[in-house]
């Protein structure tokens, strides 16, 4: 099936809108109104489907996550072999990667086969991520239980235990504002390798990889690096006048795109005082408001969503190296839909350079340089 938009651009889009007056929405549905009623799975439909669900489409959705969140032998036993050290990050792109030989139809690239592979592609990233981190600490990875939804199976597997209420909520809010933001660098590094006619394995490793950068996904992992380095609320205006002296960005401030405050944050930053107080990390919040405080005043800048995103998955207990790759599994229901967005399109991404080298340059023989 090709669908063909009126005057097909590269960067056309109806999945979701971003603009610097600090509107963000899905297939037109405000973030506001996705933060207070959504849940993860019937976000996931909206992205994919462009609508929301009806409530037989949304436990049709829920029961597709459940039976797919199980991984190939295979794909458990290549974690099994990466070096102890590996970067989560860097498994989580390794197993998207190694998926597609273990996907008979990798080929197939019609629109039905992407919707499905997809789903199992969102469900199986949080096993990839649970089981990495059970293995390299010498524990069996924990089974995924088919009766739980997506943010309480993946705190499960985490954790071995069944989440309380509260956290599933948190990570569920996560998971909900996490999943799509335009055409970030990500999504659209998943678009340009989908554009090619790559596989979806193909593309959402490219995505993998260009969420990994510390100025982009990366940071949330940042965040909580600094957090945990400035300790004391005392040490706040020292360590970030040092970082300014250096020219060194703050993990967790700034943003291309808003000029106002990041429509997610004021969710975000109530998460993380309730997750921080209710977990005994309350002055990890009281020293993220004092950052927040002082970087605003002495730079004017503003927080963006992975400054309190990263304390509330700290407090959930994801490891500091495991941050990102929560966000990832966010967002995988975002690149799904831009995939498949592409495969529709079915145009090739090609910009044209800016060239500003020389030209007519002589070539000299090497004897003779
Ligand atoms: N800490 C310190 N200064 C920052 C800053 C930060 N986090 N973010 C922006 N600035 C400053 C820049 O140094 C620059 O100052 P200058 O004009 O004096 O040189 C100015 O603000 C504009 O920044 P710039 O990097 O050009 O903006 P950008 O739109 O290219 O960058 C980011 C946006 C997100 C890449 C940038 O803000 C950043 O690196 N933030 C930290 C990493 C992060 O949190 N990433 C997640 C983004 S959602």
């Amino acid at each position: 099936m090709k669908r063909r938009l009126e005057e097909p651009s590269e960067t056309e889009t109806r999945i979701s809108f971003v603009d610097s007056g600090g509107h963000l929405s899905y297939r037109g549905v405000n973030i506001h109104d996705m933060a207070k009623h959504s849940i993860y799975e019937e976000t996931i439909y909206l992205l994919l489907y462009g609508k929301l669900p009806t409530k037989t489409q949304l436990l049709e959705m829920r029961n597709k996550l459940s039976a797919r969140r199980r991984l190939p032998a295979g794909v458990v036993a290549l974690i099994s072999s990466l070096p102890h050290f590996a970067a989560p990050m860097d498994v989580l792109r390794t197993a998207i990667s190694a998926m597609a030989m273990f996907d008979p139809n990798e080929k197939d690239n019609r629109i039905e086969t992407l919707l499905e592979r997809g789903i199992g592609q969102i469900a199986q990233a949080t096993t990839i991520v649970t089981t990495h981190n059970h293995l390299r600490n010498s524990r069996l990875p924990i089974e995924p239980d088919p009766e739980m939804g997506h943010a309480e199976s993946f705190l499960y597997m985490l954790k071995g235990r069944e989440p309380e209420a509260w956290e599933t909520k948190a990570l569920d809010l996560c998971l909900v504002l996490h999943a799509d933001h335009g055409l970030n660098a990500s999504t659209f590094a998943a678009r340009v390798t989908a554009s090619a006619r790559a596989d979806m394995y193909a593309a959402l490793t490219t995505a993998v990889g260009t969420l990994k950068g510390t100025i982009h996904g990366g940071a949330n992992q940042k965040v909580m690096e600094m957090l945990l380095e400035i300790k004391e609320e005392r040490m706040v205006n020292r360590y970030i006048d040092e970082a300014f002296r250096e020219g060194r960005k703050i993990p967790g401030f700034g943003h291309r795109i808003y000029k106002v405050e990041d429509p997610r944050v004021v969710y975000l930053r109530n998460v993380s005082r309730d997750a921080c107080e209710r977990t005994g990390h309350a002055y990890l919040f009281d020293l993220s408001r004092k950052v927040e405080d002082t970087v605003r005043s002495e730079k004017g800048l503003l927080p963006n969503m992975d400054f309190y995103s990263a304390t509330i998955y700290y407090a959930l207990g994801f490891p500091v190296d495991t941050l990102t790759t929560v966000f990832a599994c966010s967002r995988m229901a975002g690149w799904v839909a831009h995939i498949i967005e592409q495969c529709e399109l079915d145009s090739l991404i090609r910009p044209m350079g800016d060239y500003v080298g020389l030209l007519n340059q002589p070539y000299v023989a090497v004897e003779d340089r």
